[in-house]
């Protein structure tokens, strides 16, 4: 058959063009098949799926995804859990907006909507965390509907195809990335060609390593046909982030407990469970005031080397002070402290909201 006839489905007159018709032979026979979103498929475990995969690897989000949905099988649970408890099923995943966003989402879906996800675009995308590809996702992986999607592998495909040569970061380029993802989008099989294409991204068209020789887009491929696959797209040159100074406080009593401060409302932490964190001159004395302790029950103190953790737009330098306490005064703190049991905090077995470098600092300590 000539390259360029499209494939034209008589019934509907949906058809695929070349592009799309090359990734869904590649998907049927190559592409993943067996994840678990793609099991009992729904908008509730799509949309969940494409919130966690929304800044984390496949390999990281398959068992927060189960467990979630063993706690929450339903929208209906988890719009009537607390945030706190979501939060906790989000502990090590980060970016925990997408987890309070997550749950905005289910109380409007299940108060609004009766339960049922919206299937266009216009209303998805009015839902807190649903931007325009998440939407694109959930219409095209669970309601078989046309949608268009445009994440960090479909742009990665697309702009390599297209010898897109514009700065990622730039609207210009993201608009013209959107409009050939539209324009390649098929009305019919568009779940197929949604997975496929970022199926591709993630395993074919990676970032430094491109398996060109397995791609199904080879010989119209931009970039490949130039030889600059790996240099493209353009991200423009990171500034440096500014680094904030830390002082971690992991005070721990004779009986492996290890008190955590619930952190303000606001910020990447917001409403999540830390070891408390100060500015990088505060002393221990001070510290140990806030929590009525006295500084006589203290039994060891040693800080360790400092631990960088790197945000979006900031990075935290952490220096841990690891702090042994007596016992006899752990029943004076305030609400917003907790006596936490250290065996309890592994990531899977954690009952309450806690960044992974909380985590971090608890388990990898000294104190043991
Ligand atoms: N990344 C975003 N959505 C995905 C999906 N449905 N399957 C695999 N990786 C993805």
């Amino acid at each position: 058959m000539p390259e360029d006839l499209h494939w034209i489905d008589l019934k509907t007159g949906g058809y695929l063009d070349w592009f799309a018709r090359k990734i869904n032979t590649w998907q049927k026979a190559h592409g993943r098949h067996d994840l678990p979103w793609q099991q009992n498929i729904s908008a509730y475990r799509v949309w969940l799926s494409e919130i966690m995969l929304q800044q984390t690897q496949v390999e990281t989000v398959k068992p927060y995804f189960l467990r979630f949905l063993e706690k929450y099988p339903k929208i209906s649970n988890l719009a009537r859990a607390s945030t706190d408890d979501v939060l906790a099923l989000w502990t090590g995943l980060g970016y925990y907006n997408r987890a309070r966003n997550l749950h905005k989402t289910s109380i409007i879906i299940h108060k609004d909507y009766q339960g049922a996800f919206p299937s266009c675009l216009h209303r998805l995308t009015e839902l807190p965390g649903i931007g325009r590809s998440t939407a694109g996702a959930i219409l095209a992986l669970s309601m078989g509907k046309r949608g268009v999607i445009l994440d960090g592998n479909v742009k990665r495909v697309l702009s390599r195809f297209h010898f897109i040569e514009g700065y990622l970061e730039e609207r210009a380029t993201t608009d013209e990335l959107w409009r050939h993802a539209d324009r390649h989008t098929p009305a019919i099989e568009t779940n197929v060609y949604a997975q496929g294409i970022m199926d591709l991204g993630a395993t074919i068209c990676t970032r430094s390593a491109p398996a060109c020789s397995e791609c199904p887009l080879i010989d119209r491929c931009g970039a490949h046909l130039r030889n600059v696959a790996t240099q493209i797209p353009r991200r423009k040159p990171k500034r440096k982030k500014p680094v904030k100074d830390s002082l971690f406080f992991i005070i721990c009593n004779e009986d492996n407990e290890v008190i955590v401060e619930k952190r303000e409302e606001s910020g990447v932490w917001a409403g999540l469970w830390s070891p408390p964190e100060r500015c990088k001159d505060y002393s221990l004395g001070k510290i140990l005031g806030e929590l009525n302790l006295h500084e006589d029950t203290v039994l060891h103190k040693t800080t360790e080397r400092p631990i960088k953790h790197s945000f979006t737009h900031f990075q935290i330098q952490a220096t841990p002070i690891y702090v042994r306490v007596r016992s006899t005064d752990c029943s004076r703190q305030g609400a917003r402290f907790r006596w936490i049991n250290s065996d309890m905090i592994k990531k899977e077995k954690v009952d309450i909201g806690m960044s992974a470098l909380a985590l971090k600092l608890i388990n990898d300590g000294p104190l043991g």
